[in-house]
Formats: C-alpha cells, sequence, structure tokens
C-alpha cells in the first residue's frame, strides 16, 4: 500500500481519511478515484491497513452534465432576462407614456424582482465558471480609494430602504494594486451589501483602507448581530446562509462570499472577518501593494510620453 500511494500520499490520507486522485491505467486514460485508508493497530503497533477505492468515472460524467446543464440554463435565461429589464425601464422611465401610481408600484416591484433573478443567473455562471477555472480576470494597476469611493457611492441607493448610511473613515490618499476593477467592485459591493443587510436601522457601515506592512486592507464593519460561531466555518461555501429565511427576508442566496473570496485570492489576496453579536462584524480584504520595481519593469501598453 506504501508503495501504492508513496509514503507522503499514505499520511495525507490517514489525515484526511478521503482522498481523491487520478491513476494512471495499464491501458486507458487515467482513472479517477476516492480512497480512504483506515489502519489497524494491534496496541501501539501499526500492523495494517484497509484501502477502499471508489471508481468516480460515473460520478464525475454525471458532475459535468449537471455543471453543463445549468450553465446553459443560466446563459439562456440570461438573454430574456435583458429584454425583459429594457422593457420594464421603458414602462417606468414613462418613455411609452405617463403611466398611473398603480401602475409605477407593479413595474417597480417588477424591475427589482427581474434585478434579482438577473443577480442570480449571474451568480451562478460566476461560480460555474471558478469551478472549471473559466473565470476571466483583466488585472490592471487600480487605486483601492478609488474603487472604495465607487463602491461607497454605488451602494448607497441599496442602503437607503434599509435605513443605513455609508461612511468612509479613513483611508490613504492613494493605495495602488493590481486588481480587476470589475470583479474588485464586485467584492465590495458584496461585503457592503452584507453589511447592509445585517445592520440595524438607523445602523452605520464604515469603509476604511488600513495599509499594513506590503498590504492594503480594506475593511467594512457593521454593527449588526454579527456572525453565528456555529455558521463561521461554511461561510464561504456554496449557497451557505446562516439561515433559511435570510434570502426570504434580506433578499441573497449565499454565493456572494463563496464568490469574493476566489475573486480575491486571485492576485494574491485574503479575505477574513472578525464578529461578534456586541460590537457587530468586520470583513477585511487584504490585498498586495503594487510593486513599483516590478511593475515599472512590466512591458508598457504605449510608447511612455
Ligand atoms: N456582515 C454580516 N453580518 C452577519 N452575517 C453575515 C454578514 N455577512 C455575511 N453574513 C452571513 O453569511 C451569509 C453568506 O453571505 P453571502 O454574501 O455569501 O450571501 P448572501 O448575502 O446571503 O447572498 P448573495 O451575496 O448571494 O446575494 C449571509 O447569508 C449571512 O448569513
Ligand atoms: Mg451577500
Amino acid at each position: 500500500v506504501r508503495e501504492l500511494l508513496g509514503v507522503e500520499n499514505l499520511a495525507k490520507c490517514e489525515a484526511s481519511n478521503q482522498n481523491d486522485a487520478d491513476f494512471a491505467c495499464k491501458s486507458g486514460p487515467p482513472l479517477p478515484v476516492s480512497y480512504a485508508l483506515t489502519p489497524i493497530h494491534q496496541g501501539r503497533a501499526e500492523v495494517g491497513g484497509v484501502l477502499v477505492f471508489f471508481d468516480l468515472t460515473e460520478r464525475q460524467k454525471v458532475e459535468r452534465l449537471k455543471s453543463d446543464f445549468v450553465s446553459t440554463v443560466s446563459h439562456e435565461l440570461r438573454t430574456p432576462l435583458t429584454a425583459i429589464r429594457g422593457a420594464l425601464g421603458l414602462l417606468s422611465g414613462g418613455v411609452l407614456g405617463e403611466l398611473s401610481a398603480e401602475a409605477t408600484s407593479v413595474v417597480d416591484i417588477a424591475e427589482q424582482n427581474v434585478a434579482r433573478l438577473v443577480q442570480l443567473v449571474n451568480d451562478i455562471l460566476d461560480m460555474q465558471k471558478i469551478e472549471s477555472g473559466k473565470m476571466d480576470f483583466d488585472p490592471t494597476v487600480c487605486d483601492l480609494a478609488d474603487l472604495v469611493n465607487r463602491s461607497a457611492l454605488d451602494n448607497r441607493a441599496y442602503a437607503e430602504p434599509f435605513g443605513v448610511r455609508i461612511e468612509i473613515t479613513e483611508r490613504p490618499e492613494r493605495a495602488l494594486v493590481r486588481v480587476d476593477r470589475n470583479r474588485m467592485l464586485q467584492v465590495l459591493a458584496n461585503l457592503i451589501s452584507n453589511a447592509v443587510k445585517f445592520s440595524p436601522p438607523g445602523g452605520v457601515v464604515t469603509l476604511r483602507i488600513v495599509p499594513q506592512d506590503s498590504l492594503f486592507c480594506v475593511e467594512v464593519h457593521d454593527d449588526g448581530c454579527g456572525i453565528p460561531e456555529e455558521f463561521r466555518d461554511r461561510i464561504f461555501g456554496r449557497f451557505a446562509q446562516a439561515d433559511a429565511s435570510t434570502s426570504r427576508m434580506r433578499g441573497g442566496t449565499g454565493l456572494g462570499l463563496h464568490i469574493s473570496k476566489s475573486i480575491v485570492e486571485r492576485p494574491r489576496g485574503t479575505i477574513t472577518f472578525q464578529s461578534d453579536a456586541v460590537s457587530g462584524t468586520t470583513f477585511c480584504v487584504a490585498l498586495p501593494v503594487l510593486d513599483p520595481v516590478g511593475e515599472s519593469q512590466r512591458p508598457m501598453p504605449f510608447p511612455a510620453p
């Protein structure tokens, strides 16, 4: 068994008790397997082990089918949803004639629900892209101070109905990092919307950028009820919500932090949080400060003036 898996693998396999690997075959393509090892002890001595293999070929085929199906359905939904959103926008903008107060409120509700559906479809597509390693990133030199400003402004309209204010309390003049601008705005929008959703009415969500050694930390703080202790391990998982009623009461599907983590880790960043019921929750996104030497050695897109 040790020869088959290698000593290192064996130790790993005992520790986690379940491993996946592709095993080379004499003929045909490699076989995807899951294996688990249970050591047999006699007293303190390890006298053997039971190694169980499970062929994953069928399971992987089904997972691929499911993932292709979800991607196709999501893509097919996006086009008609965009058309519906456009039509509702024309109606609410009065382009097709003045609407009665009653009709305006119905169109408003329809617009909000279409926006939620579009968000859901986009999140599912993002999740699929992350899992298949096909998420596009276009990293450029960005000023985090500028991105935080932008997000605070963009999310003000979201915070208003919750009676919550968004404030920037601290930030350096400039905080240069290399990130995908739109993806980073997506991360900040999720952290801010979470903070707003879980703030008490009349609460304030504070944003600050703190330089730390070779990192810039963007902190998003709220005075809300905090994240339940038993949920903290799962918070970055797919469709993870502490309370099943969250989605109904506050909107969302539990994909935001899962997607945010993948985006932040791409440029070697981290996303962490501190939370308790008294002082609320602070999420911190730490990104490496732009290395000016490395940056000046990058090829310039255009000749310098
Ligand atoms: N600031 C916070 N305070 C309290 N709980 C939080 C906070 N941020 C996240 N959570 C918990 O983590 C869960 C997951 O957050 P996430 O952003 O992934 O999903 P969501 O906001 O519910 O939906 P989505 O972001 O997909 O619209 C939330 O549903 C909530 O239970
Ligand atoms: Mg969210």
